[in-house]
This record gives C-alpha cells, structure tokens and sequence, in this order.
C-alpha cells in the first residue's frame, strides 16, 4: 500500500484511513490476554476492510492458530464506490489468480476466507487466504455482507467516519460481539451514548490521550510523513463489547478534603467545596482525577472520564444535552435570559434557551459567552458533562 500513487484531494468526505498493524495487535491481545475464550472458535468478520492490504486481515490472518478462530472473513468496498477516490494497487494474489477480472475489480467488492489449511504445510495462517469478488460492491449495508456478519461472533473493524451512525445500528441490530475504532465525538451521539449508559458498550483498552495515527490515502491533509508514508493523527477511541481488564478497573480516587488539599489541578486545592449546577441537582467536576471518594450525590464530569470508567464503581445517569439525562432531569431552563459576549457584556441576539440542558453553573464564568435574565442574573455553560453516581 505504500507506494500508491495518491490524486484528488477535493473530495470532502475521506475515509480512506488505514489501521496500523501495531495498535491492533496491542489492542487484540488485551481481550485475548484477559479471556482466551473470547476468540475460540469463533468466526471472525472484518468489513469495511481492505484484505489485500489491509493490518486486520494480516494481523487476524497470522494468528488465527494462536487466537484458535474457526473462521476469519474479510471485505472490501469496491474502489469505484468509494467516496474518495485514488489509484487502485493491485495485489500479486489478485493478479495472478485465474478468477481475476480487470472490471470487477474496480466495482465489487472483494471476500477473502480463512479457515483451512490449502497450502499443506499443517498449519492455517496468511498463505491459506481464499479469495473472490462479491456479488455486490461490499457495502456493509448490502444483503451480502449483512448475511456475512450474521454468520459471524465477532465484528472488527475501522469502519467509514462518515457512515459511523449507520455502521452503529448495523452492529447494534447484530447483537454480535465487536471491537471497532470510532471517533472519540461519537461517544456523545443520540445513537450511542444510551448503550455506554447501560454499560452494552464500552471504551475498548487503549488509552485515550494522544489520538491514533492512520495512514491516509489524502496527500493534503498530511500530519507526520513516516518511512514515505503519509499519516494523520485522529481522536480515535476503540469501542467495544468485549472484555478486557482496563474495564474493571476502578479509578484511585482521594476523598474531598485530600483533594482539595494535594490535588494537582491549581483549580481545585484551596477550595472548601465543588460547585453546585444551577440546572441539575450534581456537582461540578472538572477534572476525571478530582473525583472525591467519599460524595454520594450525582457529580458532572468529563466525557474523558469514559476512558477510565469502571461499571463496578460507578452508575452513569446521563449525559448534559438534550434528551440524554433521564437518570437526572434538569430542574432550570434559560428560555428567558439572553446569550451575552463576555468581551464586551454586549448581548449576542441568542436566546438562553442554547443553554437549557448544557452544564449550567451561576455566574458570569470566563468563557467567550454567557447568559443574563431581566434582573440581571448570570450563569455560564461548562463543557458536555456526564452525569455519574458512585456506587454503593
Ligand atoms: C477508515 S477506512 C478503514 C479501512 C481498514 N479497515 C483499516 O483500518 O485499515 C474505512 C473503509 O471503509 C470503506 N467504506 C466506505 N463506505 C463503505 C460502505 N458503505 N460499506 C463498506 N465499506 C465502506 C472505505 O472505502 C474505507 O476503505
């Protein structure tokens, strides 16, 4: 894949970025590490993929004996149906197979299987890949693919960032197991954060801090050339439905006192208490490490605190937008105040009703707006929260 030659950088949506070897090989080993069992067996889907280039199907394809899978399965999306389009490379295993066709090959998409040994050699890896074209051109959404990850127990990918929502409920609808790479917004979508919540879904082991470099097939949109290869930096999560021990692991946490004694953040040491919501009955924590050992009541935290969340330790109750808090209703709306610029105390023309739902504090605040009612009361919205207990 290295030496593809790359044109047309004008197409917005691009999701032509590829997974490196070694970040699913870290990530793989967690669940493999903390439970065998989870792969013995199993038949294994990778949509959305690449298989002739593709680190899934390499990485999935050399320890298929190691992980004990029955059965790997790879798809591609037809070159011509992509959104952004660049020279296709093709593969020696391609080329020189006899069902290769030089029309099919630009619009289906491709399958390749594992699952026996055909090279004789007693042993089941890479070499023993199967392949043809699709019927169709490999949409994950197509009967043919759909049929495919119905068959399966396992769903890994880097599925499209434009089609995330989508890819989602395909998986959701699927009830499989699944361990993909998402944007790390998406943990906030209507569409997801509801199964967070209910603890069906969940950050996958690897840290979130620092985002994760792909290859990118968008010679323009370029962070870091390595080796000739052009990568991107993306805030990029794994999310799963798999276990490995990072979810079980609660956070070390100092009681209020200790906090705001020894906390690191300047923010919190000296304070006598956390700040109370104008607009949920919770406590403000800015911080996922300044959460107190000992506060019983519900507390808003950062959405960076899903990184670190351990269902054991703690219950979420919700999530601080419109209609994803349930488990605790707002009490205060701003329908009647007005968005102000801090700058100038002049005001924007906005309602405060941008505000209702927000993670609303008292006062004027130090961001770049805030709100003010006729009598001349300010409150001020904090970052998306989400709303969490600890448990008993
Ligand atoms: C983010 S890339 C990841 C590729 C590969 N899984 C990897 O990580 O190396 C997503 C891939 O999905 C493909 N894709 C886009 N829309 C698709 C669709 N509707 N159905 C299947 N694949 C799609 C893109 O062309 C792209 O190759």
């Amino acid at each position: 894949m290295t030496s593809k030659k790359l044109v047309s950088a004008k197409q917005t949506k691009n999701d032509e970025f590829y997974t490196q070897y070694y970040d699913i090989e870290n990530e793989v080993k967690e669940y493999f590490d903390f439970d065998p069992l989870q792969f013995r067996n199993k038949t294994v889907l990778l949509p959305c993929d690449d298989p002739d280039w593709s680190n899934f199907t390499k990485y999935f394809a050399q320890n298929f004996e190691r992980l004990g899978l029955k059965k790997l399965i790879s798809t591609s999306f037809a070159p011509e149906s992509k959104n952004y389009k660049y020279p296709v490379q093709l593969s020696f295993l391609e080329t020189n197979s006899a069902q290769f066709n030089k029309d099919k090959t630009n619009t289906h998409g491709k399958i390749f299987i594992l699952e026996r040994d055909i090279t004789g050699d007693g042993r089941i890896n890479y070499d023993d890949l199967e392949w043809d074209y699709l019927e169709g051109d490999g949409d994950f959404r197509s009967d043919e693919v759909r049929k495919l990850r119905d068959e399966a127990d396992i769903i890994i990918t880097n599925p499209p960032f434009s089609l995330f929502r989508d890819f989602f409920s395909w998986l959701i609808e699927s009830n499989k197991k699944f361990l993909i790479i998402a944007n790390k917004n998406c943990i906030t979508f209507k569409e997801v954060f509801p199964y967070i919540k209910d603890n069906k879904v969940w950050s996958g082991h690897r840290l979130w801090a620092g985002g994760m470099w792909f290859e990118t097939m968008n010679p323009d949109d370029v962070d870091e050339v390595v080796d000739g290869v052009n990568m991107k930096n993306i805030p990029s999560i794994w999310l799963t439905n798999m276990e490995h021990d990072r979810h079980h692991s609660p956070l070390k946490l100092m009681t209020q006192e200790r906090n705001f004694r020894y906390s690191k953040h300047k923010e919190i040491r000296g304070r006598t208490k956390y700040e109370h919501y104008d607009n949920y009955d919770a406590i403000e924590i800015p911080f996922t490490d300044a959460i107190p050992s000992d506060y019983e009541g519900a507390m808003g935290v950062p959405i960076s605190f899903l990184d670190k969340y351990c269902p054991e330790q703690f219950e979420i109750l919700g999530l601080t937008q419109f209609g994803c808090h349930d488990g605790l209703p707002d009490i205060r709306r701003y329908n009647e105040y007005k968005e102000v610029r801090t700058s100038d105390d002049k005001e924007t023309g906005a309602s405060g009703a941008k505000t209702n739902e927000n993670a609303v504090l008292e006062g004027k605040g130090t961001k770049k707006t805030y709100y003010r009612n006729a009598e001349g009361r300010m409150v001020h919205s904090e970052y998306k929260r989400i709303l969490i207990r600890k448990r008993k």
